[in-house]
């Protein structure tokens, strides 16, 4: 079973640093088995167009995913960048981060309209949950297939560590259970590093990890997509 690998950047790195990670985890990567992981980077949307030239170098090849898109499909919106200027350099879309929940005022209504705008342009919507009322709050449309979800309490993040696997389990039950039948992949964020990836990989109803600031050096990256 293909497992996914997320790598939020957030707001760090110059377009220096970034494309010099992105060679140096090629280097890395040279020969090595990653046991059917799929890389997915999600660097600040400025540097999607220069990392797109890199990524395509990769075999397996790595993907990129813009980590917040417009609300709005295009016009007067100063700042903005929309899902259709994403889309064909980027295959996902991250959403509903906790902290584009807590610092933009981000509401369940906002990310619902987002994930409607992805799935319009066949971007892959990453959508971040931290509770089961965010869970409750979801709205999409299932026919279309996938659906990323990530589970992700905003107090596990840079916390040093991961929820409990069963916890984790327990809010994937949850999901199916309101939303059955619906093409979901389940993903954990929150404190994922090198150490602590084996043991949620291992477990078959994760299909992958949000992984954030280990994410930022290539030598700890590698050692994730190793396991
Ligand atoms: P962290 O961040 O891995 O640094 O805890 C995860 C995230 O917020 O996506």
């Amino acid at each position: 079973m293909t497992k996914y690998i997320f790598a939020n950047w957030k707001e760090n790195k110059n377009l220096e640093e970034a494309l010099g990670e992105v060679r140096q985890l090629r280097r890395l990567l040279v020969g090595k088995n990653l046991f059917q992981k799929k890389l997915v980077l999600l660097p600040p949307a400025v540097f999607l167009v220069p990392l797109l030239k890199e990524v395509r170098k990769f075999d397996p090849p790595v993907e990129l995913g813009a980590q917040d898109i417009s609300l709005f499909r295009e016009g007067a919106h100063t700042g903005e960048i929309a899902a259709r200027m994403v889309r064909g350099i980027a295959t996902y879309a991250l959403l509903g981060h906790s902290e584009r929940r807590k610092s933009f005022n981000e509401t369940s209504e906002v990310v619902n309209q987002k994930i409607k705008i992805c799935q319009e342009f066949h971007l892959i919507p990453l959508v971040c949950l931290g509770s089961p009322k965010e869970l409750e709050e979801l709205r999409f449309d299932s026919r279309i297939d996938p659906v990323f979800i990530c589970y992700e309490d905003p107090s596990f993040i840079g916390r040093g560590e991961v929820k409990k696997v069963e916890e984790i389990i327990s809010f994937v039950r949850k999901a199916r259970e309101r939303f059955p039948g619906s093409p979901f992949r389940f993903i954990y964020g929150g404190s994922v590093d090198e150490k602590n990836a084996g043991a949620l990989l291992a477990e078959d109803r994760i299909d992958g990890l949000l992984v954030g600031h280990t994410s930022l050096a290539a030598s700890r990256l590698e050692q994730i997509l190793r396991l």
